[in-house]
Protein backbone atom coordinates (compact mmCIF):
# COMPACT_ATOMS: atom_id res chain seq x y z
CA UNK A 1 0.00 0.00 0.00
CA UNK A 2 2.90 2.35 0.82
CA UNK A 3 4.17 1.56 -2.44
CA UNK A 4 1.45 2.20 -4.09
CA UNK A 5 0.72 5.56 -2.53
CA UNK A 6 4.56 6.51 -3.12
CA UNK A 7 3.78 5.92 -7.36
CA UNK A 8 0.76 7.71 -6.87
CA UNK A 9 2.53 10.72 -5.18
CA UNK A 10 5.81 10.49 -7.57
CA UNK A 11 2.89 10.42 -10.58
CA UNK A 12 1.17 13.29 -9.38
CA UNK A 13 4.39 15.49 -9.13
CA UNK A 14 5.32 14.37 -12.66
CA UNK A 15 2.25 15.52 -14.06
CA UNK A 16 2.88 19.02 -11.68
CA UNK A 17 6.12 19.60 -13.18
CA UNK A 18 4.53 19.20 -16.59
CA UNK A 19 2.29 21.59 -15.69
CA UNK A 20 4.83 24.00 -14.50
CA UNK A 21 6.64 23.62 -17.90
CA UNK A 22 4.19 25.91 -19.89
CA UNK A 23 4.55 28.97 -18.13
CA UNK A 24 8.13 28.55 -18.01
CA UNK A 25 7.80 29.22 -21.68
CA UNK A 26 6.52 32.54 -21.08
CA UNK A 27 9.83 33.98 -19.33
CA UNK A 28 11.62 33.27 -22.76
CA UNK A 29 9.64 35.79 -23.90
CA UNK A 30 11.32 39.85 -23.43
CA UNK A 31 9.36 41.25 -20.78
CA UNK A 32 9.16 44.41 -22.97
CA UNK A 33 7.07 42.81 -25.66
CA UNK A 34 4.80 41.71 -23.11
CA UNK A 35 3.86 44.61 -21.27
CA UNK A 36 4.60 47.91 -23.70
CA UNK A 37 1.85 48.40 -26.39
CA UNK A 38 3.69 49.04 -29.55
CA UNK A 39 1.86 51.67 -30.85
CA UNK A 40 3.53 53.84 -27.37
CA UNK A 41 6.95 53.32 -28.51
CA UNK A 42 6.47 54.31 -32.56
CA UNK A 43 3.93 56.82 -31.71
CA UNK A 44 5.04 60.71 -30.08
CA UNK A 45 4.07 61.69 -26.60
CA UNK A 46 0.35 63.85 -26.91
CA UNK A 47 -0.80 61.91 -29.92
CA UNK A 48 -2.23 58.81 -29.23
CA UNK A 49 -4.42 60.73 -25.97
CA UNK A 50 -7.48 62.44 -26.78
CA UNK A 51 -11.03 62.15 -28.01
CA UNK A 52 -12.03 64.36 -30.26
CA UNK A 53 -16.20 65.10 -31.60
CA UNK A 54 -16.72 66.42 -34.65
CA UNK A 55 -19.78 67.92 -35.83
CA UNK A 56 -21.17 68.39 -39.00
CA UNK A 57 -24.06 70.50 -40.34
CA UNK A 58 -25.21 68.55 -43.01
CA UNK A 59 -24.20 66.35 -46.07
CA UNK A 60 -26.82 67.95 -48.39
CA UNK A 61 -24.27 70.17 -49.05
CA UNK A 62 -21.38 68.50 -50.75
CA UNK A 63 -18.51 70.48 -48.73
CA UNK A 64 -19.10 69.30 -45.85
CA UNK A 65 -18.88 65.62 -46.64
CA UNK A 66 -15.18 66.25 -47.87
CA UNK A 67 -14.38 68.45 -44.49
CA UNK A 68 -16.07 65.89 -42.19
CA UNK A 69 -13.68 62.64 -44.02
CA UNK A 70 -10.53 65.02 -43.88
CA UNK A 71 -10.94 65.59 -40.19
CA UNK A 72 -11.72 62.04 -38.90
CA UNK A 73 -8.85 60.72 -41.43
CA UNK A 74 -6.55 63.66 -40.46
CA UNK A 75 -7.01 63.03 -36.36
CA UNK A 76 -7.18 59.12 -36.62
CA UNK A 77 -3.68 59.20 -38.39
CA UNK A 78 -2.17 61.35 -35.63
CA UNK A 79 -3.61 58.77 -33.02
CA UNK A 80 -6.75 60.57 -31.87
CA UNK A 81 -10.02 58.66 -31.06
CA UNK A 82 -12.33 60.78 -33.57
CA UNK A 83 -16.29 60.83 -33.52
CA UNK A 84 -17.79 62.32 -36.58
CA UNK A 85 -21.45 63.28 -36.96
CA UNK A 86 -23.67 65.25 -39.29
CA UNK A 87 -26.72 66.93 -38.25
CA UNK A 88 -29.09 67.27 -41.06
CA UNK A 89 -28.90 70.99 -40.77
CA UNK A 90 -31.43 70.89 -37.77
CA UNK A 91 -30.27 73.18 -35.09
CA UNK A 92 -32.00 71.50 -32.80
CA UNK A 93 -30.25 67.95 -33.81
CA UNK A 94 -26.87 69.55 -33.83
CA UNK A 95 -27.15 70.78 -29.76
CA UNK A 96 -28.01 67.18 -28.66
CA UNK A 97 -25.24 65.70 -31.12
CA UNK A 98 -23.04 67.75 -29.57
CA UNK A 99 -24.46 66.90 -26.10
CA UNK A 100 -24.20 63.41 -26.55
CA UNK A 101 -20.48 63.65 -27.77
CA UNK A 102 -20.03 66.03 -23.97
CA UNK A 103 -21.47 62.85 -22.43
CA UNK A 104 -19.04 60.29 -24.53
CA UNK A 105 -16.21 62.16 -22.61
CA UNK A 106 -14.34 64.37 -25.81
CA UNK A 107 -11.38 66.22 -25.08
CA UNK A 108 -11.73 68.94 -27.47
CA UNK A 109 -14.98 69.50 -29.96
CA UNK A 110 -14.76 70.88 -33.60
CA UNK A 111 -17.64 72.38 -34.98
CA UNK A 112 -19.19 73.84 -37.65
CA UNK A 113 -22.29 75.34 -36.80
CA UNK A 114 -25.73 75.45 -38.65
CA UNK A 115 -27.20 78.22 -37.23
CA UNK A 116 -23.43 80.01 -35.08
CA UNK A 117 -26.11 81.66 -32.23
CA UNK A 118 -27.77 78.80 -31.12
CA UNK A 119 -25.60 76.86 -29.27
CA UNK A 120 -25.31 79.09 -26.46
CA UNK A 121 -26.14 76.53 -24.11
CA UNK A 122 -24.27 73.59 -25.33
CA UNK A 123 -20.64 75.98 -25.52
CA UNK A 124 -21.51 76.54 -22.09
CA UNK A 125 -22.10 72.76 -21.21
CA UNK A 126 -18.50 72.12 -22.98
CA UNK A 127 -17.41 75.12 -20.49
CA UNK A 128 -18.34 73.35 -17.53
CA UNK A 129 -16.61 70.06 -18.61
CA UNK A 130 -13.39 71.81 -19.56
CA UNK A 131 -13.89 71.14 -23.58
CA UNK A 132 -12.14 73.46 -25.78
CA UNK A 133 -14.25 74.14 -28.85
CA UNK A 134 -12.67 75.17 -32.25
CA UNK A 135 -15.00 76.70 -34.74
CA UNK A 136 -14.44 75.06 -37.76
CA UNK A 137 -15.17 77.81 -40.90
CA UNK A 138 -18.37 78.99 -39.29
CA UNK A 139 -17.73 80.81 -36.03
CA UNK A 140 -19.73 80.46 -33.11
CA UNK A 141 -21.53 83.56 -31.15
CA UNK A 142 -20.05 82.42 -27.95
CA UNK A 143 -17.45 83.60 -25.52
CA UNK A 144 -16.31 80.12 -24.92
CA UNK A 145 -15.22 79.84 -28.47
CA UNK A 146 -11.63 80.75 -28.15
CA UNK A 147 -10.42 79.07 -31.38
CA UNK A 148 -11.52 79.79 -35.25
CA UNK A 149 -10.26 77.86 -38.11
CA UNK A 150 -11.69 79.32 -41.52
CA UNK A 151 -10.39 80.92 -44.64
CA UNK A 152 -10.66 84.69 -45.13
CA UNK A 153 -14.06 84.98 -45.77
CA UNK A 154 -14.10 88.57 -46.45
CA UNK A 155 -11.56 88.04 -49.09
CA UNK A 156 -13.79 85.17 -50.48
CA UNK A 157 -15.96 87.71 -51.54
CA UNK A 158 -13.74 90.21 -52.54
CA UNK A 159 -12.81 87.78 -55.02
CA UNK A 160 -15.86 87.33 -56.55
CA UNK A 161 -16.05 91.11 -56.60
CA UNK A 162 -12.99 91.33 -58.33
CA UNK A 163 -13.33 88.95 -61.30
CA UNK A 164 -16.61 90.30 -61.62
CA UNK A 165 -14.80 94.05 -62.22
CA UNK A 166 -12.51 92.32 -64.88
CA UNK A 167 -15.44 90.01 -66.53
CA UNK A 168 -18.13 92.79 -67.27
CA UNK A 169 -15.01 95.60 -67.90
CA UNK A 170 -16.49 97.58 -65.19
CA UNK A 171 -13.28 100.07 -65.58
CA UNK A 172 -13.98 100.53 -69.15
CA UNK A 173 -18.03 100.91 -69.10
CA UNK A 174 -20.10 104.16 -68.58
CA UNK A 175 -23.26 104.88 -67.41
CA UNK A 176 -25.24 105.40 -70.98
CA UNK A 177 -24.36 101.79 -71.57
CA UNK A 178 -24.23 100.22 -68.06
CA UNK A 179 -23.86 96.68 -67.49
CA UNK A 180 -26.58 94.62 -65.35
CA UNK A 181 -26.29 92.03 -62.42
CA UNK A 182 -28.39 90.23 -59.91
CA UNK A 183 -27.25 88.89 -56.42
CA UNK A 184 -27.97 85.59 -54.69
CA UNK A 185 -26.41 85.83 -51.04
CA UNK A 186 -26.21 82.95 -48.36
CA UNK A 187 -27.42 81.62 -44.63
CA UNK A 188 -28.16 84.41 -42.62
CA UNK A 189 -27.77 81.98 -39.84
CA UNK A 190 -24.40 81.53 -40.96
CA UNK A 191 -22.25 84.01 -39.50
CA UNK A 192 -19.80 83.79 -43.15
CA UNK A 193 -22.31 84.70 -45.08
CA UNK A 194 -22.29 88.59 -44.51
CA UNK A 195 -18.62 88.24 -44.60
CA UNK A 196 -18.61 86.83 -48.18
CA UNK A 197 -21.87 89.18 -49.48
CA UNK A 198 -20.11 92.50 -47.54
CA UNK A 199 -16.47 91.50 -49.48
CA UNK A 200 -18.01 91.09 -52.83
CA UNK A 201 -20.39 94.29 -52.51
CA UNK A 202 -17.33 96.36 -50.93
CA UNK A 203 -15.87 95.80 -54.84
CA UNK A 204 -18.98 96.24 -56.68
CA UNK A 205 -20.73 99.03 -54.88
CA UNK A 206 -18.81 102.59 -56.61
CA UNK A 207 -20.28 100.76 -59.99
CA UNK A 208 -23.48 100.46 -58.65
CA UNK A 209 -23.54 104.34 -57.19
CA UNK A 210 -22.26 106.11 -60.35
CA UNK A 211 -24.40 104.13 -62.64
CA UNK A 212 -21.93 102.10 -64.23
CA UNK A 213 -23.68 98.74 -62.84
CA UNK A 214 -27.29 98.14 -62.52
CA UNK A 215 -29.41 96.12 -60.81
CA UNK A 216 -32.83 96.13 -62.31
CA UNK A 217 -34.72 94.40 -59.50
CA UNK A 218 -33.15 96.40 -57.17
CA UNK A 219 -32.91 94.00 -54.45
CA UNK A 220 -29.16 94.33 -52.89
CA UNK A 221 -29.34 94.38 -49.34
CA UNK A 222 -28.06 91.17 -48.16
CA UNK A 223 -31.32 90.46 -45.85
CA UNK A 224 -33.15 90.49 -48.96
CA UNK A 225 -30.94 88.65 -51.38
CA UNK A 226 -29.98 86.26 -48.49
CA UNK A 227 -30.91 82.11 -48.99
CA UNK A 228 -31.66 80.16 -46.21
CA UNK A 229 -29.45 77.22 -45.60
CA UNK A 230 -27.74 77.71 -48.80
CA UNK A 231 -30.65 75.74 -50.35
CA UNK A 232 -30.11 75.18 -54.41
CA UNK A 233 -34.28 75.21 -55.19
CA UNK A 234 -34.77 78.28 -52.57
CA UNK A 235 -31.93 80.28 -54.90
CA UNK A 236 -33.53 78.29 -58.13
CA UNK A 237 -37.12 79.91 -57.18
CA UNK A 238 -35.87 83.55 -56.48
CA UNK A 239 -33.97 83.85 -59.45
CA UNK A 240 -37.06 82.21 -61.08
CA UNK A 241 -39.49 85.14 -59.70
CA UNK A 242 -36.59 87.40 -60.65
CA UNK A 243 -36.43 86.37 -63.87
CA UNK A 244 -40.15 86.35 -64.56
CA UNK A 245 -40.08 90.09 -62.90
CA UNK A 246 -37.75 92.08 -64.03
CA UNK A 247 -36.18 90.09 -67.55
CA UNK A 248 -39.33 88.28 -69.12
CA UNK A 249 -38.52 90.17 -72.27
CA UNK A 250 -35.01 90.16 -73.07
CA UNK A 251 -33.78 92.35 -70.64
CA UNK A 252 -30.26 92.40 -70.85
CA UNK A 253 -28.61 90.55 -67.84
CA UNK A 254 -24.84 90.50 -67.57
CA UNK A 255 -23.80 89.14 -64.14
CA UNK A 256 -25.26 86.98 -61.00
CA UNK A 257 -23.24 87.19 -58.04
CA UNK A 258 -23.63 84.16 -56.34
CA UNK A 259 -21.44 83.75 -52.63
CA UNK A 260 -21.01 79.82 -52.95
CA UNK A 261 -21.36 77.22 -55.29
CA UNK A 262 -24.53 75.50 -54.03
CA UNK A 263 -27.00 78.62 -54.64
CA UNK A 264 -24.90 79.14 -57.86
CA UNK A 265 -26.29 75.46 -58.85
CA UNK A 266 -29.61 77.08 -58.14
CA UNK A 267 -29.50 80.28 -59.95
CA UNK A 268 -27.51 78.62 -63.27
CA UNK A 269 -30.62 76.33 -63.75
CA UNK A 270 -32.72 79.57 -63.29
CA UNK A 271 -30.97 81.46 -66.55
CA UNK A 272 -30.29 78.09 -68.48
CA UNK A 273 -33.94 77.86 -68.10
CA UNK A 274 -35.71 81.17 -67.79
CA UNK A 275 -33.29 83.71 -69.40
CA UNK A 276 -35.26 85.41 -72.44
CA UNK A 277 -31.80 87.41 -73.53
CA UNK A 278 -29.21 85.82 -76.06
CA UNK A 279 -25.92 86.24 -73.72
CA UNK A 280 -24.03 84.80 -71.46
CA UNK A 281 -24.32 85.22 -67.94
CA UNK A 282 -21.77 85.52 -65.49
CA UNK A 283 -22.08 83.56 -62.39
CA UNK A 284 -19.88 83.72 -59.70
CA UNK A 285 -19.53 80.87 -57.35
CA UNK A 286 -17.22 79.37 -54.06
CA UNK A 287 -15.93 76.01 -53.09
CA UNK A 288 -15.30 74.13 -56.04
CA UNK A 289 -18.11 71.38 -55.82
CA UNK A 290 -18.09 68.57 -58.81
CA UNK A 291 -21.62 70.05 -60.11
CA UNK A 292 -20.13 73.15 -60.39
CA UNK A 293 -16.80 72.75 -61.47
CA UNK A 294 -18.47 70.72 -64.70
CA UNK A 295 -20.83 73.63 -65.02
CA UNK A 296 -17.44 75.79 -65.35
CA UNK A 297 -15.93 73.16 -68.01
CA UNK A 298 -19.25 73.96 -70.03
CA UNK A 299 -18.96 77.53 -69.99
CA UNK A 300 -22.28 78.06 -67.63
CA UNK A 301 -20.34 78.71 -64.20
CA UNK A 302 -17.77 81.55 -65.03
CA UNK A 303 -16.05 81.32 -61.42
CA UNK A 304 -15.39 79.23 -58.08
CA UNK A 305 -13.79 80.75 -55.26
CA UNK A 306 -11.70 77.51 -54.00
CA UNK A 307 -10.91 76.82 -50.41
CA UNK A 308 -9.15 73.96 -50.09
CA UNK A 309 -10.74 71.65 -47.26
CA UNK A 310 -8.10 69.63 -46.92
CA UNK A 311 -5.53 72.19 -45.41
CA UNK A 312 -8.26 73.75 -43.22
CA UNK A 313 -8.64 69.94 -41.48
CA UNK A 314 -4.51 70.01 -41.40
CA UNK A 315 -4.31 73.53 -39.82
CA UNK A 316 -7.65 72.41 -37.60
CA UNK A 317 -5.60 69.33 -36.48
CA UNK A 318 -1.75 70.90 -35.44
CA UNK A 319 -3.94 73.65 -33.48
CA UNK A 320 -6.05 70.89 -31.70
CA UNK A 321 -2.48 69.22 -30.64
CA UNK A 322 -1.50 72.59 -28.87
CA UNK A 323 -4.70 73.29 -27.40
CA UNK A 324 -4.62 69.93 -26.21
CA UNK A 325 -1.13 70.05 -24.91
CA UNK A 326 -1.85 73.78 -23.38
CA UNK A 327 0.43 75.14 -25.58
CA UNK A 328 -0.36 78.33 -26.86
CA UNK A 329 -2.10 79.17 -30.50
CA UNK A 330 0.08 81.93 -31.91
CA UNK A 331 2.46 83.29 -35.01
CA UNK A 332 4.95 80.98 -33.30
CA UNK A 333 2.65 77.59 -34.40
CA UNK A 334 1.95 78.72 -37.23
CA UNK A 335 5.73 79.67 -38.20
CA UNK A 336 6.99 76.44 -36.90
CA UNK A 337 3.73 73.76 -38.29
CA UNK A 338 5.83 73.97 -41.74
CA UNK A 339 2.16 73.81 -43.49
CA UNK A 340 2.53 74.05 -47.34
CA UNK A 341 -0.28 76.73 -47.64
CA UNK A 342 -0.57 80.23 -46.18
CA UNK A 343 -2.31 80.95 -43.23
CA UNK A 344 -3.14 84.22 -41.20
CA UNK A 345 -3.13 84.59 -37.66
CA UNK A 346 -6.24 87.36 -36.51
CA UNK A 347 -6.96 88.24 -33.31
CA UNK A 348 -9.59 90.86 -33.46
CA UNK A 349 -11.96 90.20 -36.20
CA UNK A 350 -14.27 87.48 -35.61
CA UNK A 351 -15.82 88.19 -32.03
CA UNK A 352 -17.95 86.19 -30.55
CA UNK A 353 -20.43 88.58 -28.84
CA UNK A 354 -20.38 92.14 -28.14
CA UNK A 355 -18.64 91.70 -24.97
CA UNK A 356 -15.78 92.28 -28.08
CA UNK A 357 -13.92 88.51 -27.06
CA UNK A 358 -12.44 87.32 -30.22
CA UNK A 359 -11.57 83.90 -30.88
CA UNK A 360 -8.18 83.38 -31.95
CA UNK A 361 -8.08 82.51 -35.43
CA UNK A 362 -5.72 81.02 -38.35
CA UNK A 363 -7.12 82.05 -41.59
CA UNK A 364 -6.51 80.01 -45.04
CA UNK A 365 -6.19 82.17 -48.28
CA UNK A 366 -8.95 81.08 -50.89
CA UNK A 367 -8.35 80.81 -54.76
CA UNK A 368 -9.97 81.82 -57.71
CA UNK A 369 -10.83 78.97 -60.32
CA UNK A 370 -11.88 80.07 -63.83
CA UNK A 371 -11.82 77.65 -67.44
CA UNK A 372 -8.07 79.01 -67.28
CA UNK A 373 -6.86 78.36 -64.30
CA UNK A 374 -7.86 74.80 -63.16
CA UNK A 375 -5.41 72.40 -64.53
CA UNK A 376 -3.14 74.52 -62.07
CA UNK A 377 -4.65 75.38 -59.32
CA UNK A 378 -7.22 72.26 -58.51
CA UNK A 379 -5.45 69.47 -60.95
CA UNK A 380 -1.64 69.84 -60.66
CA UNK A 381 -2.16 70.10 -56.69
CA UNK A 382 -4.01 67.00 -56.33
CA UNK A 383 -6.74 68.30 -54.82
CA UNK A 384 -9.25 67.12 -58.23
CA UNK A 385 -8.06 64.65 -61.02
CA UNK A 386 -9.70 64.67 -64.28
CA UNK A 387 -12.20 61.99 -66.08
CA UNK A 388 -12.13 61.00 -69.58
CA UNK A 389 -14.70 63.37 -70.25
CA UNK A 390 -12.93 66.01 -69.23
CA UNK A 391 -14.80 66.89 -65.95
CA UNK A 392 -13.19 67.36 -62.41
CA UNK A 393 -13.37 64.79 -60.22
CA UNK A 394 -12.70 65.48 -56.22
CA UNK A 395 -9.68 63.55 -54.54
CA UNK A 396 -10.59 62.41 -51.26
C1 LIG B 1 -18.89 77.86 -46.12
C2 LIG B 1 -18.96 77.78 -47.61
C3 LIG B 1 -20.17 76.96 -48.02
C4 LIG B 1 -21.43 77.35 -47.28
C5 LIG B 1 -22.56 76.38 -47.54
C6 LIG B 1 -20.20 78.35 -45.57
O1 LIG B 1 -20.14 78.49 -44.21
O2 LIG B 1 -17.82 78.70 -45.73
O3 LIG B 1 -17.76 77.23 -48.10
O4 LIG B 1 -20.40 77.14 -49.38
O5 LIG B 1 -21.19 77.41 -45.92
O6 LIG B 1 -22.19 75.09 -47.26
Amino acid sequence: MKKLLALLLALVMVFALAACGEPATEETTPAGEETTPAGEETTPAGETTGFIGISMPTQSLERWNRDGNFLKEQFEAAGYQAELVYSDNEVDQQVSDIQNLIAQGVDLLVISAIDGAALNTVMDEAAANDIEVIAYDRLIMNDNVNYYVSFDNYSVGTLQGEFLVEALDLENTTADDPKYIEFTAGDPADNNAPFFFNGAMDVLKPYLESGVLVCRSEQTEFDVVATEQWNTDTALDRAQNILASYYSGGERLDAWLCSNDSTALGVTQAVTSDYAGDNTVIITGQDGDVANLRNIVDGLQAMTVYKAVANEADATLDIAKAILAGEPVDQALIDAAGWDFEANLDTETYTTSDTGHAATSILLVPETVTPDNYEEVLVEPGYYTVDGDGYLVAVG
